[in-house]
């Protein structure tokens, strides 16, 4: 296993780390990258994480002459706003594929997933390699996604040789997932961009489509797969009783060593066993959860986690939450 620091990888360039699956970090979260034109590499990352195959992988640029060299030039020209605004930055844009990429890539019909990351010097690194990377968060399917090295490699270990550190990412939680598609604009995973954000720049409103029902059509195939599990029950509590909830749920469980996640301020109210504070700001709490719910799930039975207001970072954040959560007490 070979690790070397973000800031010294010009230095330590070696093409041979680039032809199977290696780690990269991002601001949002840390991803286990391929380039797009190699068909192996894409496939074993599927293998690595135990990937459904049919749930695609984002394309990472480091320019726009790498987004010209893969989309249609009239996409719509929102994007362009979004783009000025939000790139590089936690924004993954939908569009239709000039050309045939891999199969990997696809969602519905040729619909691509791009994003330009913030680091420069993983711009660099792309540019070095000299073609787009397609990455998927960097955890096993289903696991929270990685936010720090060690979560990673508690995931993914020797199953990959290569690692590039960036430290704690910055955002925390996954870039937003939004598309106009057939003139519509639709926020499909909101993550470190906000839906308040893009309807500013955009001057309009626009939909949220997280899950998907009956027959529909799925657009993001991310959105049909349980997420962000520990491996012991998760109670996500909500609505205006949450908290005496809360108090009766851990009467019912007095052997069992209960972990609750929540905001600073909260912590003086529960005499819960084990407290994982995850910050007194919507941003430190958006870079907290996922450590949070890997730090509980190691130290504890049962994890508590009390709903947060949805405006701005909440969105996201209790996107994530209802997605990990066992059970859902309303
Ligand atoms: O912040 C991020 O986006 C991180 C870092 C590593 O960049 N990546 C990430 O990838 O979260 P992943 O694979 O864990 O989530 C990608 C999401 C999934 O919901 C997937 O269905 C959707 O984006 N997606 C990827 N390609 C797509 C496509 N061509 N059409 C529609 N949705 C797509
Ligand atoms: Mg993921």
């Amino acid at each position: 296993m070979r690790i070397v620091k973000l800031g010294d990888i010009k230095e330590n360039f070696r093409e041979s780390d680039y032809n199977t699956p290696f780690v990269i970090p991002t601001e949002t979260v840390y991803g286990l990258a391929a380039r797009i034109d190699n068909e192996d590499a894409l496939r074993k990352i599927y293998e690595i994480k135990g990937r459904p195959s049919d749930n695609p992988l984002i394309i990472h640029i480091s320019s726009e002459s790498m987004l010209e060299s893969l989309v249609e030039g009239d996409y719509p020209k929102e994007y362009r706003i979004l783009m000025e605004r939000f790139w590089p930055g936690p924004l993954t844009l939908l569009f239709r594929a000039k050309s045939p990429v891999s199969p990997f890539l696809y969602g519905r019909n040729n619909i691509i997933a791009v994003r330009m990351p913030k680091h420069s010097e993983l711009r660099n690194l792309i540019e070095m390699i000299g073609v787009p990377l397609a990455a998927p968060s960097a955890n096993t399917s289903g696991r929270p996604s990685p936010t720090l090295l060690s979560h990673v490699i508690d995931d993914l270990g020797k199953k990959v040789n290569f690692y590039v550190d960036g430290g704690p990412c910055e955002i925390g939680l996954e870039s937003t997932v939004f598309g106009i598609l057939e003139g519509k604009p639709v926020l499909f995973r909101p993550g470190g961009i906000s839906k308040e954000s893009i309807e500013s720049a955009l001057q309009s409103q626009v939909a949220v489509k997280t899950t998907v029902s009956g027959n529909e059509a799925v657009v993001c195939p991310g959105q049909k797969y349980r997420h962000y599990s520990p491996s012991i029950p998760v109670y996500l509590f909500k609505g205006e009783s949450s908290t005496e909830h809360m108090r009766g749920k851990a009467d019912e469980f007095p052997n069992k060593r209960i972990g609750l996640m929540a905001p600073s301020d909260i912590r003086s109210e529960f005499p819960i066993h084990v407290y994982f504070d995850i910050g007194s700001s919507p941003p430190e709490w958006s870079r907290s959860i996922f450590t949070g719910l890997r730090e509980l799930d190691k130290t504890c039975d049962i994890i508590f986690v009390l709903e947060i207001p949805i405006e701005n970072e909440g969105l996201a954040i209790m996107d994530r939450l209802e997605k990990a959560a066992t059970h859902i007490i309303n």
